[in-house]
């Protein structure tokens, strides 16, 4: 009788391996088990020791539970895990830990030695060897637990051949160490590699300090911050300045529920929200805590926990970018020279408001730029004007208080407030307005336009028809009421009127030769595109003399935009100079 049985269960030991082939990718990985273990034992310093980039050693220290003997002793076998009973314990499941799986697949490819105790004094020490337990012995030692790992794949060659050099193994330690560290500031983190010290991490109350014991403090106040709620989404973090994209290498930290993944999706998200802000190909740091209802998200879809599963991703994605586009419209987002002195950025320290009402006034207001909302209803108070005579440029109908003016060598307008200087690039501020009002009537179509007494006509080269015949109906909502006559020949019948300074049929041709030419914002959509060159084209240009009730229009246009510190090539709209920074380059300080 021939044997037509293929198909064998597994012996233990190699199923293990097998496992620990999903779970142990490599040293970094061991790291990131052994210390997500000591945070969900509950401890408050976890410092971990790793030779020859962890090929030879790697050992996490903590002060957490610590385990009994029969705890120790079990923990090492497959699904043994003190975290989850059952499967619905699984939705909403706060450990790190839930599988049971990690110590034993360790153990299955290395040397590994746990010490723990419940109390200082009396505790356990269990040895396991490729797998098989060696021996279980009493030690002394403080509350808490010591996990050694030995030798890793000493026992499969083939995954030894796979690992990098030390240098190579070391980086990816030390950036798990960081993503730990940055999750849970909270914790008093050591890091050490060959008997030298390379990080050492207070106990830190906010993600900004550790920002800042991580990578500097000029890093770290340079970031904005943000905090915004959608319905049950919450998104936190610290993002970089549009202005400060690309001048230091980027690095990128998302969190869901407490939990470090990698996350392509929302990266995007908040990528998108700096649209119009930077220029497109630059990616910005961002550092995201996304927190949402347990139900709607799963954490078990990955072997090493690494990515997660939305109930709806697009919900989530679409409260990510509202909440980074938020951050942007901030007075922190506004560039600064030298040090950026956080937090004291607010209009209302301007001296000497009037208060003016301008017939330029933007008639589209936005009702999200907090960069100017302190700048509303109780400067006005302040301001001693009677609320009757403020200028309702917010749809909540909050004055708006415009400081004194000047402008400087036609190109940008200053004022003073009771912390610095601040200078607003006429231009760049203007393309922003146009920008936002322009995309606002692609939205909703309600750009008022002008019918010219005289229809104009216009000769366009071949790529310049071309631009029209691709963008005619974009246009056409943007106000421009244009035949095409075959040929290359086109007539204006009206025109939108951004402002009186308006030259239609330059706007029009420099458009029209600018989007022929691809120069601006290949990383934006057709409308985003056009919206944006018509308003490069339109805007104030640098040169111009403006008149005071032009100015304080402008201002209090810029105060209604939800981006108002970005024109739309990624520069900066508004720089602002404090005093302290002033007297310090003064040596006054
Ligand atoms: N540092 C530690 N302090 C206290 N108990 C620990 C420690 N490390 C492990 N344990 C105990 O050993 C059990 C097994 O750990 P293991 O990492 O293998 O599984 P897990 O954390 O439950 O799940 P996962 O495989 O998802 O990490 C844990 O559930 C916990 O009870
Ligand atoms: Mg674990």
């Amino acid at each position: 009788m021939t044997n037509d049985r293929r198909i064998a269960v597994l012996a233990s030991a190699v199923a293990d391996q097998i496992a620990a082939g999903e779970v142990v990718e490599r040293p970094a990985s061991v790291v990131k088990e052994l210390v997500e273990n000591a945070l969900d034992a509950g401890a408050t310093a976890v410092d971990v020791a790793v030779s020859e980039g962890g090929r030879a050693v790697i050992r996490v220290s903590d002060d957490g539970s610590g385990m009994s003997r029969d705890d120790a002793t079990i923990s090492v076998e497959r699904h043994a895990t003190s975290k989850i009973t059952s499967a619905a314990d699984l939705v909403g499941v706060s450990s790190f830990g839930f599988r049971g799986e990690a110590l034993p697949a360790i153990g299955s490819v290395s040397r590994l030695e746990i010490e723990t105790a419940l109390a200082d004094g009396a505790g356990t020490r269990v040895r396991v060897a490729g797998g098989a337990r060696v021996d279980v012995t009493d030690v002394a030692r403080r509350r808490g637990t010591t996990v050694t790992v030995e030798s890793l794949f000493y026992n499969t060659p083939a995954r030894q051949k796979f690992l990098r050099g030390a240098r190579s193994e070391w980086r990816a330690i030390s950036d798990v160490l960081t993503t730990m560290a940055l999750v849970r500031r909270d914790v008093r983190f050591t890091l050490q590699h060959d008997g030298r010290e390379a990080l050492a991490l207070p106990a830190a109350a906010a993600l900004r300090d550790r920002v800042a014991a991580l990578w500097g403090a000029p890093l770290a106040e340079a970031l904005v911050a943000v905090d915004d709620v959608s319905g049950p989404i919450r998104v936190s973090g610290l993002v970089e300045r549009p202005a400060d994209v690309g001048t230091a290498s980027r690095r990128v930290f998302v969190t869901v529920n407490g939990r470090a993944v990698r996350d392509n999706g929302i990266v995007r998200a908040a990528e998108a929200a700096y649209r119009s802000t930077i220029p497109s190909g630059l990616r910005p740091t961002l550092l995201l805590e996304v927190e949402l209802p347990a139900g709607d998200v799963d954490v078990n879809v990955h072997p090493a926990k690494a990515e997660v599963r939305f109930r709806d991703r697009w919900v989530t994605e679409r409260a990510v970018e509202r909440a980074v586009r938020r951050a942007l419209g901030t007075e922190e987002s506004v560039a600064a020279f030298g040090a950026f002195n956080r937090g004291a950025f607010d209009l209302s320290a301007a001296p000497g408001t009037t208060l003016e009402v301008d017939a330029l006034r933007s008639p589209l207001t936005a009702p999200e730029s907090p960069l100017f909302d302190s700048a509303r209803a109780d400067q006005a108070a302040i301001a001693g004007g009677a609320p009757g005579d403020a200028v309702p440029a917010a749809p909540a109908d909050e004055p708006i208080v415009v400081p004194p003016l000047v402008q400087l060598r036609r190109t940008w307008l200053m004022f003073e407030r009771e912390d610095g200087l601040v200078l607003i690039d006429q231009h760049s501020a203007h393309e922003r307005v146009l920008y936002e009002r322009f995309m606002g009537a692609l939205d909703r179509g309600e750009t008022p336009s002008q019918t010219l007494l005289f229809p104009m006509t216009l000769h366009l080269a071949p790529a310049e028809a071309e631009a029209f015949e691709q963008n005619r109906d974009l246009l056409a909502r943007l106000g421009f009421d244009v035949e095409g006559f075959g040929g290359h020949t086109l007539v204006v019948q009206s025109v939108p009127m951004p402002h009186p300074r308006f030259d239609a049929e330059r706007c029009l041709r420099d458009t029209l030769a600018s989007l022929a030419g691809d120069r601006l914002g290949s990383g934006l959509a057709r409308h985003e595109r056009l919206a944006a060159t018509v308003a490069c084209k339109a805007a104030v240009k640098a040169g111009d003399a403006l008149a005071p009730s032009e100015m304080r229009a402008l201002f209090l246009a810029l105060a209604g935009t939800t981006l108002p510190a970005h024109d739309v090539h990624g520069r900066s709209t508004i720089v602002f100079l404090g005093w302290d920074e002033l007297e310090r380059r003064f040596g006054r300080r």
